[in-house]
């Protein structure tokens, strides 16, 4: 595909639909991944275009209980509403921003957006409130293109997903890329090439779905990956151990048996909350059924930088513990000492809540030179792996 960006000629006087990605739970302040988006809002606002209508999500309402059907949306919730972006984009953007509260399906929007005037930037409310999104749905894609004439694509963090607002959208409109979106490409191309053998893969968080078939890929690229976080739980389950209460999902690991654990390096370790609230460091064969895991141990943590500092590259995604309580985001704050004060390795980091953590624990990251902060997570790993995949 040739991933370009608009020409301001093709922008000026037009009205653009941009998607980007506004997913963070950081949302008290100005994250990361929204300052990624603010060249390309720039470039549209600089060069005249007449009215940028916002596309974004957050969370993932198809899997809260809390999301009904109401006001012509599938999946109404309250809790996951874009409305709180509207004062944080305006201040980013430094223009006024107006936030259309109503579906795309009411009589409000035909008579709003058929307004000979309308604001500089207009936030449709979250894409995820539609089934139509994520089937990829071209008669939601087309109810959309009717209010713009170019499409672009600002959230890289969403391209493993192919959603209405990334690939229906296109079929409909003359369709670009943003500065973001190609600067990740332009990066993660860079940076696949020099890895050579000389790669190690840590993966975190919690997107235990989306992560496996990714790990299978990376198996035979890379030198090693050294699995934390919650998917590890899913990984010492499937080998036998006990995880008590903690995090795990039901799903199987396909072909388990026949991974290689010379290569795939599981925690031996682990700090657990047991069952009277107390913290306690226990390794693995130690784990009781009323404990839950919520970090890496001392030793995995040693063991876990050992191997990095064998490498010359080091792609990252996902924290490795339970970062919203400190007393269990030592693991991740440990690696991300290790590599504030590394000048040697070169490092790609990613994904939502690994953006979080840097943010909270070690900001100098994301001006190091020799490390690359991506905006994409599951994204990040997708793309890369489909590099690799040869
Ligand atoms: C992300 O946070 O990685 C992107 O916004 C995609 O979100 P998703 O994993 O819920 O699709």
């Amino acid at each position: 595909m040739d991933l370009k960006l608009p020409t301001a000629s093709q922008i000026k006087g037009k009205r653009v639909i941009i998607r980007l990605d506004l997913n963070s739970q950081e949302t008290d302040k100005i994250h990361y991944r929204l300052l990624s988006t603010q060249k390309t809002i720039s470039f549209l606002l600089k060069n005249k275009a007449k009215t940028i209508v916002v596309l974004a999500h957050l969370g993932r309402p198809e899997s809260d209980k809390h999301s009904f059907k109401i006001n012509q949306f599938d999946l109404y919730n309250e809790k996951l509403s874009l409305k709180i972006f509207k004062g944080i984009l305006s201040k980013l953007f430094k223009t006024k921003v107006f936030f259309f509260k109503y579906s795309i399906f009411s009589d409000k929007f035909d008579k709003y957006f058929n307004a000979k005037k309308l604001p500089r930037i207009i936030l449709l409310e979250n894409m995820r409130f539609y089934l139509g999104e994520d089937n990829n749905d071209i008669n939601f894609a087309k109810r959309l293109s009717t209010i713009g004439d170019v499409f672009i694509d600002e959230a890289f963090s969403v391209c493993h997903r192919k959603v209405a607002t990334n690939t229906a959208i296109t079929k409909l409109l003359p369709s670009f890329f943003g500065f973001n979106y190609l600067l990740e490409v332009k990066n993660l191309d860079k940076v696949l090439e020099k890895s050579k053998n000389d790669l190690i893969v840590i993966v975190g968080g919690a997107k235990i779905k989306d992560k496996t078939e990714i790990i299978m890929k990376f198996i035979n690229k890379s030198s090693y990956i050294l699995i934390g976080g919650g998917i590890a739980n899913s990984f010492i389950r499937a080998a036998g151990f006990e995880v008590g209460r903690s995090y795990f999902d039901e799903m199987p690991i396909p072909n388990f048996n026949k991974l290689d654990f010379n290569k795939i390096i599981l925690p031996i370790d682990f700090k657990v909350l047991d069952s009277n609230g107390s913290t306690k460091y226990k390794m693995n064969s130690d784990i009781s059924t009323t404990d839950r895991i919520l970090d890496l141990g001392n030793l995995t943590i040693q063991q876990f930088i050992n191997y990095v500092k064998k490498s010359k590259f080091i792609l990252w995604n996902g924290p490795l513990g339970y970062i919203e309580d400190e007393r269990f985001s030592i693991a991740t704050k440990s690696l991300l000492e290790f590599i504030k004060n590394d000048k040697n390795r070169k490092y790609v980091l990613g994904g939502g809540e690994t953006l979080d953590s840097i943010a909270q624990m070690a900001p100098s990251i994301f001006k190091q030179k020799n490390v690359f902060v991506s905006t994409g997570g599951g994204a990040m790993l997708w793309y890369l792996s489909k590099k690799l995949k040869n």
